[in-house]
């Protein structure tokens, strides 16, 4: 069986990590087709992507500990070193939603959070349990946690590697949505659908300018909207877009 099951309903790409018996723990073989995956969905037909776990235990249990233990330090640099799956997620010039269909620790709460978006099922836990081991997160954990959250409860996560449910991940913002078990994938179904029928170019020049906003300070970040608007105006959805609501009809977008 794959690692990294690729399945396409319509314009969604569903890409299910499928280690179940090791929690969907991301060793690097995982990792490797989970990159060989994402970037097999670049092609016009795939307009968001949906990333989840076999089974209905667990998102993803973190990184593969058995894989740690016989490092030695510049080892784990060199992983460490190569095309990480949380950049890959994060540059992808689609939208990416998580279904966070159970445990999603360490690099699982990390894969989480490099996605656009994070809808939980209510049995779902999270949290950044890397300090029970003596190492701290690797994945992005200490960067885009506070980003999401606050420093104070990413903090709290962080040092304590307690897990939470996902009703209080949805109270500090670490989920956007919860949803019970049994309705998880048709709700993440219709939100991937409504996101589907945008135009891919507004869809990747809104990730593009979000993305920057966590990066660069507020006047750069105005000036790129402004860039970007720019295209988003020379494109042809943009002329289908503007028509469609003038003529009151639906709006076909073709991503150019
Ligand atoms: N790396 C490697 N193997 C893992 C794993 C991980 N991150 N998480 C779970 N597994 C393996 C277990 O070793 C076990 O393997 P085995 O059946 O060969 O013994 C199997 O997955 C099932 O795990 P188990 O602990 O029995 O399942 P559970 O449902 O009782 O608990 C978790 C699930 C996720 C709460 C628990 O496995 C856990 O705490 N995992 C580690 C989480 C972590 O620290 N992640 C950060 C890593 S940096």
């Amino acid at each position: 069986m794959s690692l990294v099951i690729t399945e396409t309903t319509g314009r969604i790409a569903w890409l299910t990590i499928n280690r179940p018996d090791k929690r969907n723990a991301l060793n690097g073989d995982t990792r490797a087709a989970f990159i060989e995956a994402l970037e097999a969905q670049r092609g016009a037909e795939t307009r968001v992507i949906v990333v989840t776990g076999a089974g209905d235990k667990a998102f993803v249990a973190g990184a593969d500990i058995g894989e740690i233990e016989g490092r030695t330090p510049m080892d784990q640099f060199d992983v460490m070193s190569r095309p990480s799956i949380f950049d890959a997620i994060e540059a992808f010039p689609k939208p990416v939603i998580a279904m966070i269909n159970g445990f999603a620790l360490g690099g699982g709460c990390e894969l989480a959070m490099a996605c656009d978006l994070r809808i939980a099922a209510d049995t779902a836990r999270l949290g950044q349990p890397e300090v029970n081991l003596g190492i701290i997160p690797g994945g992005g954990g200490t960067q885009r946690l506070p980003r999401l959250v606050g420093a104070g409860a990413a903090l709290k996560l962080l040092y304590t590697g307690e897990l939470i449910d996902a009703a209080e991940a949805l109270q500090i913002g670490l989920v956007d949505e919860v949803v019970p078990l049994a309705q998880l994938r048709e709700r993440v179904t219709a939100l991937a659908t409504t996101i589907a029928d945008k135009s891919p170019v507004t869809l990747q020049l809104i990730k593009e300018a979000v993305r920057a906003s966590m990066r660069v300070p507020l006047d750069e970040g105005l000036r790129l909207e402004r860039a970007l608007f720019g295209v988003a105006f020379a494109s042809e959805d943009k002329a289908e877009g503007v028509r469609a609501f003038l003529e009151k009809r639906r709006a076909e977008f073709k991503g150019r």
